[in-house]
């Protein structure tokens, strides 16, 4: 059913107290990180798919202050950014059919003054969108920093400004999704103001 701005659906009352995993759109409730990735190939157009799932995300006045360096194992550029992954994410991320590398504009081309203050926020968000995208193709993504930030920052020099904040790794899961847990939901509305 469409949403419409003041119109309250029979039984959405219901379903807004019963929180619950399953009553989430499937693409969210199916949506895990892997730690094992099926060996397969992703093609150019579904690359530029995850990345128009980015494109299309809101940020801060239009500002878009995101970049990502997609990679695959085929391509001459994917071994300057697996050189880089840490042991721990290596074990898992080098069957990923594809590693994007992103980035946040923080600052303007001197440096110094901010870009947009909502650049990691909006970035997220992208990724969010992007990870989305990922599911509906029966694709999973496993974000993650375990690699060398320096190391990977001097090898892909992005211009000032720029911050490389995370690597997705994307590819058909090859592990069932495992145990997770989550805060419980009322300890969303309290933590800011729960004692410390
Ligand atoms: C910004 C960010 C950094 C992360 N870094 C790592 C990492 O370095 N290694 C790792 O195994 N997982 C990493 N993760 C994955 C999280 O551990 C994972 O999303 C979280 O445990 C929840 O599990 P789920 O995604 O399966 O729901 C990262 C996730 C995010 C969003």
């Amino acid at each position: 059913m469409r949403y419409r701005r003041g119109h309250i659906a029979p039984g959405s009352l219901v379903a807004l107290k019963m929180p619950d995993r399953d009553r989430l759109h499937p693409l969210l409730a199916g949506r895990f990180s892997p730690r094992a990735f099926h060996p397969s190939e992703i093609d150019d157009a579904t690359v530029d798919l995850l990345l128009e799932a980015a494109r299309w995300a809101p940020s801060a006045g239009n500002s878009q202050p995101w970049g990502f360096f997609p990679v695959r194992p085929h391509e001459t550029e994917y071994d300057r950014v697996v050189r880089h992954l840490a042991p721990s994410s290596a074990t898992w991320a080098l069957d990923a059919s594809l590693l994007i590398v992103t980035l946040a504009r923080r600052f303007l081309d001197d440096g110094v003054l901010p870009y947009s203050e909502f650049a990691d926020y909006d970035l997220g968000q992208a990724v969010a969108h992007l990870t989305i995208q990922a599911q509906a193709l029966d694709l999973a993504t496993h974000q993650f920093r375990a690699f060398d930030l320096e190391s990977l920052t001097k090898e892909l020099d992005p211009n000032p400004g720029w911050t490389i904040m995370s690597i997705i790794a994307v590819g058909p899961p090859a592990d069932p999704c495992p145990a997770t847990t989550r805060n419980p939901l009322p300890h969303l509305r309290t933590a800011p103001w729960t004692a410390r």
